[in-house]
């Protein structure tokens, strides 16, 4: 008889890599993670290690596989974080430099001088994205500029540029081929949105030459199959790829139009399928192709920069752990607000100079109060973004919520009474993994798209208990302390403005 098969599925983060084992009935059997570190040389700079990634990968899946058969393993399914940008030789294999974490803001000033020269609008019209320091595009002209100035290496192809997804895909198949999947190109800012190819408008902009760039695939490939990556067999195909994000949404089983994700992580990010990129028309939310498995899914999704890295500063601060601060958190701030603009505000602001603020303290504030305004500084950011994801057409119900920080019950609560909507929590936390395996599965048969949405979900239900008008009066008093972050002459705009 031949043994049942079994996907494997990786999900490189930005604190850490998780590997997950799932079965041919959905059902987790295994999981595995590995740390990251990150490196902040210089004030607004957020490095990693390309080659500390790849240990972590490696790492992950050898304690994942641990006790079981790596024979049954049927396929491979990844899922990274993105717009994190890297450079490396084609010849050697070599990083030159660090990889740019999608957090670092090193650009800034390029940034603002291109939105000066009135590229915000043409660049969002191509790609979906605000022009902001976030995305891969400035961080890929970063390395360039330093790694390669008259850029004769990279029009040579001498030169790979790359992002986590393609990085990895580089080694699992050694070198065979330099290749991106087209969801993650997508958040690279160089992509266009509609004709889902390179926009040699963009590559000039950023003077980023075609040849550095790698071979665009669907999020089921073809990509290179695996080799050397003990103990999974040579040839072990690569059966998905797809944004952390992303693989987040198609792991909650949202196939269609109509229900919301929210992924906590070191940021967050909050998203839904529309029906084609032309409903993002008017949005302050980004438009992303969150997924193209032989039909493009488009998505609008806003992006928050810290939420879980809030929690771990505050940890650090209070010297105790992101979980304790729940158990530590006042029932009420008292009128304190933490605006966590640790590198400016991402969706629905998009302002770059916004700083960091804490607000309302009093001789009475103390760590309890400052809990409660960390876990607060989410669940107000969330549902700002999730407010432009309502529609004339109708309210958002129900946030289906997934990440690290989601086992956070405290937080989830506060979520669904922030909002005001339902907070659906899977008992799997780590829908990232769970969807890149599920997106393998259906390239490799094993599962059908009909059968996953069908599938029983364990989950636990926040149900929102706070009137509308609490919730006016809170969001109202977080939307002054918004506005103090801010830079004086913007914080009246309105969210989604162009920077
Ligand atoms: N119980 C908890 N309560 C609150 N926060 C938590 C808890 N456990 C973990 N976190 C936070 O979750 C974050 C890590 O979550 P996760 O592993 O989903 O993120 P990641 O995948 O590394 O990041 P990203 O998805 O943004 O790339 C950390 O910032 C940590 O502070
Ligand atoms: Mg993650």
């Amino acid at each position: 008889m031949t043994p049942r098969p079994l996907l494997l599925a990786v999900d490189q983060g930005t604190s850490a890599t998780k590997a997950l084992l799932v079965d041919g009935e959905g059902d987790v059997v295994a999981s595995a993670s590995a740390p990251l570190t990150t490196a902040h040389p210089r004030p607004g700079w957020v490095e990693q290690s390309a080659e500390e990634i790849w240990h972590s990968v490696t790492e992950a899946v050898a304690k994942c596989l641990t006790g079981h058969d790596p024979a049954r393993v049927a396929g491979v399914g990844l899922a990274t974080q993105r717009e994190s940008c890297l450079l490396w030789e084609r010849a050697t294999g070599r990083p030159l430099g660090p990889m740019l974490g999608w957090q670092d803001r090193r650009t800034a000033d390029r940034c603002a001088t291109l939105l000066a020269d009135g590229l915000g609008e043409p660049v969002r019209a191509a790609t979906g994205l605000p022009l902001d320091p976030m995305f891969s595009a400035l961080k890929a002209q970063w390395l360039l500029d330093t790694y390669d100035p008259d850029r004769s290496r990279a029009r040579r192809g001498e030169l790979c540029l790359g992002t986590v997804d393609s990085w990895l895909l580089w080694r699992l198949g050694q070198g065979a081929e330099h290749v991106v999947e087209v969801g993650n190109a997508a958040r690279t800012q160089l992509l266009d949105i509609r004709t889902r190819d390179w926009d040699q408008r963009l590559l000039d902009t950023f003077g980023v030459p075609r040849e550095a760039l790698p071979r665009i695939a669907a999020s089921t490939g073809p990509f290179p199959a695996v080799r050397g990556l003990s103990p999974l067999s040579d040839g072990t195909p690569v059966a998905s790829v797809l944004g952390d994000s992303h693989a987040a949404l198609f792991g909650h089983g949202v196939f269609v139009p109509g229900s919301v994700k929210v992924t906590y992580g070191t940021g967050s990010s909050v998203m839904g399928l529309i029906a084609g990129p032309d409903r993002a028309e008017g949005s302050p939310l980004c438009l992303t192709l969150a997924w193209d498995d032989g039909t493009p899914a488009y998505a609008l999704e806003g992006n928050i920069r810290s939420s879980g890295a809030t929690l771990r500063w505050l940890a650090q601060l209070l010297r105790t752990g992101e979980a304790e601060l729940a158990a530590l958190a006042a029932p009420d701030s008292a009128g304190v607000h933490l605006v966590p603009a640790f590198g400016g505000l991402a969706a629905p602001w998009w302002d770059n100079e916004a700083t960091g603020l804490i607000s309302g303290l009093t001789f009475g504030t103390g760590p309890p109060e400052l809990a409660r305004a960390a876990l607060e500084s989410i669940a107000f950011q969330v549902e700002d973004v999730v407010a432009g994801l309502d529609t004339a057409a109708g309210r958002v119900t129900t946030l289906l919520a997934d990440g690290g920080p989601s086992d956070n019950a405290t937080l989830m609560r506060l979520q669904a009474d922030t909002s005001g909507r339902i907070v659906r929590r899977p008992l799997v936390r780590d829908l990232s993994a769970l969807g890149a395996a599920h997106l393998a599965g259906c390239a490799l048969g094993v599962f059908t798209k009909g059968r996953l949405a069908g599938l029983a979900r364990s989950e636990d239900v926040h149900r929102p208990d706070r009137s509308a008008a609490e919730r006016a009066r809170r969001a109202l008093a977080w939307h002054d302390a918004v506005a103090r972050a801010r830079r004086p002459g913007t914080a009246d705009r309105e969210p989604g403005g162009t920077p």
